[in-house]
């Protein structure tokens, strides 16, 4: 089938690479000139595995094609994604200005029948919106529907999860558009026998914003856990691997640390939160969760400050950049702000990331970075774990206890193994341990 796909982000670039692989000739249009020049080389603006690889095989097979020009685009499918970022207002709202611009665009070059697809995350009843503006500017008589498709990928996983979903959901009016959806899924639903919900476009829209919310909860509840723990001696990695044996609540998502952070689970609960101020229900539980959220990022704080007392001329080796492992995305990295916390407070910061570090220089061009952990922690008085990357999780403790000042590892991940720490002579202070 012909897809466009409006925005060439984490987003629509592995979701336009993805249906490029099982065949679809997909066209992806970007108003970032710079982005669609590297994309055109065949080569991946951002960190994701795998995708550099189908960016290369799609490109050179015809299949994938790039443009910065939006009627092109609009011309060349019966199937156009709205992939555009949607980022958070001042005031906290979803700032939908490039949703409308993308409708007002579309409607500008519509001429046949085409499925306008809203992929990216927004408040619900967005896409009854998208449908007035495209009716009210649209230049021919050709008919469209509006599908509200929510993308659910992790970053770091989102090739394999675009490819093996959890859920496909489809909010949808018009049988119409439902069949082309399902035609354009066909393969992904028979080799992966992944679940397809058709609902309402509302109830869609709602299951993404839900969705997230939820996963936050998770995240902020094994916080709150973690805090209970190190008030009274419990180990919170003990109570709650046991709490998520039970099947109604399962395991994943209950990992506390310093928080949750990223370009969407912030602004999607705030952006929820001014959803339920306009329709005047009360917002205590997103509240509690952003409180809890905020918390544990000044709790990993204290506990430095606690052990380090003055913090001005400390060397602090910062592991891990990114807002979580696999990715060279920063946005909203609770690593960030730990690290602006303590660089403001007069520590010297020593920074190592895997992916990231290229991004945070831009940020931070003062600071100094490592192209290894070790090289970082030398001669440092602390540690700190920020962003649970695999390599992190074997740290040689003994060659840490021999390079640093003093020996001391804050885990705001979960990632260090603190017996084995403890065994080496270092210090560990970790989270609701
Ligand atoms: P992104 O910032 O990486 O990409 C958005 C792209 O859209 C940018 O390249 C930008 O230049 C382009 N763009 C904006 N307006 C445009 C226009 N009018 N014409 C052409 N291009 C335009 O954003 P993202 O992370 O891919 O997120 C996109 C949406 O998907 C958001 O609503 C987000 O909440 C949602 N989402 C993101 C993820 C994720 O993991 N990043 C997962 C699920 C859902
Ligand atoms: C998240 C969701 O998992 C995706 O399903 C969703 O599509 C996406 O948001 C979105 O809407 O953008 P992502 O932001 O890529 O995906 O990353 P996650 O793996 O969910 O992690 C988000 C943050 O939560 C990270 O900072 C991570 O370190 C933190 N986290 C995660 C925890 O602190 N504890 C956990 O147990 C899990």
């Amino acid at each position: 089938m012909k897809i466009s796909i409006i925005g060439a982000g984490y987003v629509g670039l592995t979701t336009g690479a993805c249906f490029a692989s099982l065949g679809h000739k997909v066209l992806c249009v970007d108003n970032d000139a710079e982005k669609i020049e590297i994309l055109r080389s065949q080569k991946c603006p951002i960190f994701e595995p795998g995708l550099e690889e189908l960016i290369k095989k799609g490109v050179s097979s015809g299949s994938l094609l790039f443009t910065q020009n939006i009627q092109e685009a609009v011309i060349h499918s019966e199937i156009i994604f709205i992939c555009v970022n949607t980022p958070m207002r001042d005031d906290g709202r979803a700032d939908l200005r490039f949703i409308e611009k993308a409708a007002c665009d579309i409607a500008k070059y519509l001429q046949e029948y085409a499925v306008i697809v809203d992929k990216s995350t927004v408040p619900i009843k967005t896409a009854e919106k998208v449908k007035e503006t495209i009716m009210r500017h649209k230049k021919t008589m050709s008919e469209f529907d509006v599908v509200s498709n929510p993308e659910f990928l992790r970053e770091g996983n989102a090739v394999y999860d675009i490819l093996h979903p959890a859920r496909i959901v489809i909010g949808v009016e018009s049988r119409r558009a439902e069949d082309t959806m399902l035609e354009l899924y066909k393969e992904i639903i028979e080799k992966t026998q992944v679940a397809v919900k058709i609902t309402s476009i509302k109830s869609a829209e709602l299951i993404k914003h839900g969705a997230n919310t939820l996963l936050c909860a998770k995240i902020s509840f094994a916080n709150l856990i973690a805090e209970v723990c190190e008030e009274t001696g419990a180990d919170a990695q003990e109570v709650l691997e046991a709490i998520g044996l039970d099947p109604r609540i399962g395991k994943e998502f209950l990992r506390p640390g310093i928080g949750f952070g990223g370009s969407c689970f912030p602004k999607d609960i705030s952006a929820f939160k001014k959803t339920l101020e306009v329709l005047r229900i009360d917002h205590a539980f997103i509240d509690a969760i952003e409180k809890i959220n905020n918390w544990a990022q000044i709790r990993f704080i204290k506990k430095i400050e606690k052990e380090l007392w003055v913090l001005d001329g400390k060397h602090i080796c910062i592991l891990g950049l990114a807002f979580k492992p696999n990715t060279d995305d920063i946005r909203n990295s609770p690593a960030l702000k730990i690290l602006k916390a303590l660089k403001d407070d007069g520590a010297i910061i020593h920074a190592h990331d895997p992916q990231a570090q290229e991004k945070v220089k831009k940020l931070f061009p003062d600071i100094q970075y490592f192209s290894d952990p070790y090289s970082a922690a030398f001669d440092c008085d602390a540690l700190c774990v920020c962003t649970d990357w695999e390599e992190y999780k074997n740290l040689d403790y003994a060659k840490l206890k021999d390079i640093m000042k003093t020996p001391l590892l804050f885990d705001g991940r979960g990632a260090l193994d603190p017996k084995k720490a403890k065994n080496h002579g270092c210090m560990y202070i970790g989270i609701g341990r």
